[in-house]
Parts: structure tokens; C-alpha cells; sequence
């Protein structure tokens, strides 16, 4: 029989039940769904709303449900529709009547606004904590990889000399964004709900401080009718989960195409590799493919939720079941990606003479060329076209800059002296770049030691 039942005439048809039903998918609250009403328990005892003896027993019951969750001992079912009810249910067939006291100054709408927010805060937790594993691997492969010096391409042309470590670098500062978006979200999400009720609390003289407390949240939601309806929360997590799947998508992208024969810049591991059915001599980045594939799915989540919320009038509405599924699917992406992608990152093989290679071609020197024009007192714009002029008769003569004889250099401007060809190694035109933010060897070495300091202090 139905928990509101009374109401009732006739049975549900079992194509509502099976319509309406939430189990299948936030089955997964388990946990949170039983901590939440332990705490709550414990404060109806507490507070003398029911007696201390009955909500031991609730008590009790409840911790036997979650024990024989884990054990896989209980089936759910349909019909009792979600996670709530499943529990409260089994409680009460457990129990008897005193289970039925469990839901005293509470609603299945306040429930779902804290089991949900309690299973978020610890899935941000653990997408922190793997994204921190990836900052430290991006840190360990930079150390290596000071000095081996590649094209920084703009329009994906070959544009500025950089070095791999630098390059590097610039994705381990996306990812600590990444990892301050999700903490602010947490401290917005740190508020416990419990104590809304339906909509507009309870006239029970219930203590929201102890269930804070005891569920470990920072605050408490200060208005009841805010507590059940919004999921801004939700939506929040999953728009910074997609800006994490957009950054790990461009690093995708460039590994996939950094292992094509072309570029060959990297090679991957034959263990995070995938062959081809037809063609012997495929080797396939799989893992970076699925990975760019992946995000549309979480920016899907993202907008599944925010037009799931969108027009719905305050406060709780059915549409919002659809939040789980989407919210839950986010989540689950982005850690099943990161998860891989860390140790297919790894175990990368970076061929540095290709690497250098394309580094020696491409004027990429050609600014560090006007630079050294501009330091013999030419004005910029100047110089800008002096070194215009050299490129253009390279291309003709099938040069680089650094291949010119010094007469071809003083054909054009007579600033040029014989110094200029150090100016124009790519040692030089990397390590004269080495203010804050640079690709200079102890530029780079200060921004690894900023990302190392911050991925320590956030340990603590
Ligand atoms: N299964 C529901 C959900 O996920 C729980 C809340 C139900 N509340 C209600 N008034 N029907 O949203």
C-alpha cells in the first residue's frame, strides 16, 4: 500500500508507477538518504518531538537498513517510488509503528534538497582530489621538460617559440581555476536544507543547528521556501564540470593531434592506445577521442538542468526529479575521463627532436628578429618590416633567418651585427622570455613551485 494511500480510491496503474518512480536512479542516495534521517531522528529524540526511546529505535532500524544496503541484502521496489520512501518503508515493516514517526516536521521535499547537496559536496571532493593528481603529474612531466623547446602556435601556425613545460604549465593554471570553481560551489552548497518541510517549515520546535551539526554543514538554509526549490546548486556543479571537460577536450585535441604522423610530437603508450579493425598500422588515440566526445554529454547535463528549472513555479515541483539523472551523469563523466586521461597523460612519449624540429622552422624567431633590432635602437614598426622583408626573401631563397649570411641580413638593415645570430637561437629567443608568466627556463621553474605550493596547501 501507498504511504499516502488515504487520499485514494483506486491503485496507481502501473504505468504511472513505473513513470513516476525515482528508484532506479536515485537509488544511489542510499547513504545520504539514512545519515540525513539518523540526524534527524537523533534531534526529534533529543528534542522531546518524539521520545527518546523510539527514535533509539528508528535509530537502530535505520543503521540495520544501510548495513544490509551494503551487504546487497535488499531489493527495492517501484512502487515505493524513490529512495525515501524505500526507506522509510522498510523501516517501517522492520520496526512497526514507531517508524511511522520518522517523518514527523519533515517532507520528501526537504529530504531530496539534502541528499542530493550531501552527495554533491562528496563528489566534489572526489573530482578535487583526482583533479589534484593531474596537477601534480602536469608539474612532474614540466620538470622533465624544461628545455625542450616547441612551436606555440596561434591559428594553429607556428607562432612563438614556448617550451613543452611551459605549454604544460598553462593547462595545470586551467585546472586549478577548475579546482577553485569547485570549491566555491561547495561553500555555496553548504547549507542544510533540512527544516523546510514541504515549503514553509514545520510548527514542530525543531533544532536545525544540531541536524547542521551533525551532518556536518556549514549553515543552515535561511529561507524554507528557497531550501526546496532551487537547484542552482546542481546547476552550478555542472557548469563548472563543464568547463573542466572544455579544457580537457583542447588537451585531447592536441594530443590527438600531436600523435599523427604529421606533427609526431608525442607518441602514446600501446596500453592507451587502440588499434583499427582493418588497417594494421593504426594506432588510435581512443582515450583523447572519447574524452572531446565526452564533454558534449556533460554540457548536455548542463542544460538539461537549467531548462529543467527554468519557468518552474517556487516551490517543489515533479520536473525536478529530473535533476538526478543529469547531475549524476555529469559527475560520473568527468571522473570516469579524468581517471583515464591522468595515466594516458603519463605515460606519453615526448619526441623532443620533432619537437624542436618544427621549432627550427616557421620563422617562429621572427619577433625575437625585430626585438633584436628594436635593442640596436630601430623603432619597432621599423623593424617589423626590416624583418618582413628577410622572411620573404628566406621563402625565396629557401632559408631561415638563422641560415642567412650576415651580408644578407646588412642587404637589408646595416643595425644588424654578427650577434644576431644568437639572438636568434631558439635557446636565446626562450630564455630571454622570462618575465612572470614567460616560457624561460626559471620563469617555468616559478610556476611549477606556485601550482606545487598550491596543490600541498590545498592537501592540508
Ligand atoms: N523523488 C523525488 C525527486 O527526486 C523526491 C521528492 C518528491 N516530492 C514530492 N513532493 N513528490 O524529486
Amino acid at each position: 500500500m501507498k504511504l499516502w494511500a488515504g487520499r485514494f480510491q483506486k491503485e496507481t496503474d502501473f504505468l504511472v508507477n513505473d513513470f513516476n518512480s525515482s528508484i532506479q536512479f536515485d537509488y544511489r542516495l542510499y547513504e545520504e538518504d539514512i545519515k540525513g534521517s539518523i540526524a534527524h531522528a537523533t534531534m526529534l529524540g533529543e528534542t522531546g518531538i518524539i521520545a527518546k526511546e523510539e527514535a533509539g529505535k528508528i535509530i537502530s532500524g535505520l543503521e540495520q537498513i544501510l548495513k544490509d544496503i551494503e551487504d546487497k541484502k535488499i531489493e527495492f521496489s517501484i512502487e515505493n517510488e524513490d529512495i525515501h520512501m524505500n526507506v522509510e518503508q522498510l523501516l517501517t515493516e522492520r520496526i512497526g509503528d514507531t517508524g511511522k514517526r520518522l517523518h514527523t516536521a519533515r517532507s520528501r521535499n526537504d529530504q531530496v534538497a539534502l541528499d542530493i547537496r550531501l552527495y554533491l559536496k562528496k563528489e566534489i571532493k572526489n573530482t578535487t582530489s583526482i583533479l589534484l593528481t593531474l596537477e601534480k603529474a602536469l608539474c612532474k612531466k614540466a620538470e622533465q621538460h624544461l628545455e625542450t623547446v616547441m612551436p606555440g602556435y596561434t591559428h594553429l601556425q607556428r607562432a612563438q617559440p614556448s617550451t613543452y613545460a611551459h605549454y604544460l604549465m598553462a593547462y595545470a593554471e586551467m585546472f586549478k581555476r577548475d579546482i577553485g570553481r569547485l570549491s566555491d560551489c561547495f561553500e555555496r552548497m553548504d547549507e542544510l536544507p533540512l527544516g523546510s518541510g514541504a515549503l514553509a517549515a514545520t510548527t514542530y520546535p525543531i533544532d536545525r543547528e544540531m541536524v547542521k551539526e551533525a551532518l556536518g554543514f556549514k549553515r543552515i538554509t535561511s529561507n524554507s521556501l528557497d531550501g526546496v526549490s532551487d537547484r542552482d546548486f546542481a546547476i552550478e556543479l555542472a557548469s563548472a564540470l563543464s568547463i573542466i571537460m572544455m579544457h580537457l577536450s583542447r588537451f585531447s585535441e592536441e594530443i590527438i593531434l600531436w600523435c599523427s604522423f604529421e606533427f609526431h610530437f608525442l607518441e602514446l603508450d600501446d596500453a592507451f592506445s587502440t588499434g583499427s579493425s582493418i588497417m594494421p598500422q593504426k594506432k588510435n588515440p581512443d582515450v583523447a577521442e572519447l574524452t572531446r566526445g565526452k564533454t558534449g554529454r556533460v554540457y548536455g547535463s548542463l542544460i538539461t538542468l537549467l531548462t529543467v528549472m527554468k519557468s518552474l513555479p517556487l516551490a517543489y515541483n515533479k520536473d525536478m526529479q529530473e535533476d538526478k539523472e543529469a547531475i549524476f551523469d555529469a559527475v560520473d563523466t568527468v571522473k570516469q575521463c579524468l581517471n583515464v586521461f591522468v595515466p594516458m597523460f603519463e605515460s606519453l612519449t615526448i619526441k623532443k627532436d620533432r619537437m624542436r624540429n618544427a621549432a627550427s622552422g616557421g620563422f617562429i624567431n621572427a619577433t625575437d628578429c625585430a626585438d633584436y633590432l628594436v635593442k640596436k635602437g630601430v623603432p619597432f614598426r621599423d623593424a617589423y618590416m626590416i624583418v618582413g622583408r628577410l622572411v620573404n626573401m628566406c621563402i625565396k631563397m629557401d632559408e631561415n633567418l638563422e641560415t642567412l649570411t650576415l651580408k644578407d641580413f646588412r642587404a637589408i638593415s646595416d643595425a644588424f651585427g654578427d650577434d644576431v645570430y644568437d639572438a636568434l637561437s631558439l635557446r636565446t629567443c626562450v630564455n630571454e622570455r622570462v618575465v612572470p608568466g614567460g616560457p624561460a627556463v626559471l620563469e617555468v621553474k616559478r610556476q611549477i613551485e606556485r601550482i606545487e605550493k598550491f596543490i600541498s596547501e590545498y592537501g592540508e
